[in-house]
């Protein structure tokens, strides 16, 4: 029998999963968990959290909170494997090390994402900030992954994840595919209030587990004009709210806002009573299915526990490949 395709992505335990996560990336890993040609492993990255500011006391838990986001989010352990990426740790490391041998540090340097973390945390520029990327290369070539559903701000990582998949290839014999990443129609969910991206960092406020009054306080705070005018802005906060409109209500009901501004106008209050409304109804069903796992703690833990030792049988077999090609004698 032909091998499966294998699919892998990760998210970092930094917080719960807010919409730009699930609309970005989630959405897409269900939809290829849901394809019978596809292998699919959907990972907690801790070892890439701890590389940024973090508290001992929190990470175990906040680890948990992302599984149990997964799982009500609808990743399925009966169509994907799903695991905590320390449970693989030292395969991960390993092969991340030998990547390591292989890449410039200039090339690292350049990334946006280090020099964004670089000025957010100036006193935590680490070695494993720099080595970030190695990392996902390691995650994502360990089970030699030609598909990686992610959101568009990790497109660089996968640049280098392809380029460091080259570079081995053209030093050791072909071994590695060169990843693609799978989009959703959300590649960059913007923020509520305008600028930039969703992200948790700026605390959005609205996350998979939000009660409706949560959404409605969220979607409040975001600062709305007279509601009617010759052109609908080009950009800002409205344009992100029409946004969400159309990512939670559909095309059709984004035109009719659009066509509103220029006649009759559009009643924010309404606009977004709907929007929040459309977003609980999407949220509710992740919520409850959420709990059911959160009250079956052995459950999780039995899917992670596999999940691992699927990931772990893999991911010996490529190391052992690689320290051949290598030629390390092991
Ligand atoms: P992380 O934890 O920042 O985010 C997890 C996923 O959510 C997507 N995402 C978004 N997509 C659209 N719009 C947004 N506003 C938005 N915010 C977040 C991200 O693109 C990502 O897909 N480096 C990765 C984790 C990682 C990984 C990997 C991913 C480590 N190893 C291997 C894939 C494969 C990260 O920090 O994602």
């Amino acid at each position: 029998m032909e091998q499966k395709k294998r699919v892998f992505s990760g998210t970092r335990p930094t917080g719960r999963l807010h919409l730009g996560n699930y609309l970005g990336m989630v959405k897409g890993a269900i939809e290829l968990q849901n394809r019978p040609d596809l292998d699919c492993l959907y990972c907690v990255v801790d070892l890439h959290g701890i590389t940024t500011p973090y508290d001992t006391k929190t990470y175990a838990s906040g680890i948990r909170t992302v599984v149990l986001d997964y799982l009500g989010a609808g990743l399925d352990p009966q169509k994907a494997h799903i695991l905590v990426q320390s449970a693989v740790g030292a395969q991960h490391l390993e092969l991340a090390y030998y990547f390591g041998t292989i890449y410039q540090v200039s090339r690292l340097e350049d990334l946006p994402t280090y020099k964004e973390k670089k000025t957010q945390h100036p006193d935590y520029v680490n070695m494993g900030l720099l080595y970030y990327p190695v990392l996902m290369a390691a995650d994502i070539l360990i089970y030699k992954s030609p598909l990686v559903p992610i959101g568009q701000d990790q497109e660089p990582h996968l640049e280098v994840t392809r380029e460091i998949a080259r570079k081995f290839n053209s030093m050791f014999g072909e071994t590695f595919p060169e990843p693609q990443s799978f989009k959703t129609n959300a590649p960059i969910v913007p923020s509520l209030y305008g600028e930039g991206k969703m992200s948790k960092s700026k605390g959005d406020g609205i996350i998979l587990t939000s009660s409706l009054e949560e959404i409605k306080a969220a979607l409040a705070k975001v600062p709305t004009d007279s509601g009617k005018g010759e052109k609908f802005p080009a950009e800002g906060p409205l344009v992100n709210l029409l946004t969400f409109v159309e990512l939670f209500e559909g095309h059709d009901r984004a035109m009719q806002y659009r066509e509103r501004y220029k006649t009759t106008g559009i009643k924010y209050g309404e606009l977004k009573t709907e929007l929040a409304e459309a977003i609980y109804k999407e949220l509710q069903p992740i919520q409850e299915r959420r709990k059911y796992f959160e009250d079956h703690p052995q459950e999780v833990n039995q899917i992670l526990k596999d999940g691992a030792e699927y990931a772990r049988s893999i991911a010996d077999e490529t190391l052992k490949e690689v320290r051949q090609k290598m030629g390390l004698a092991r």
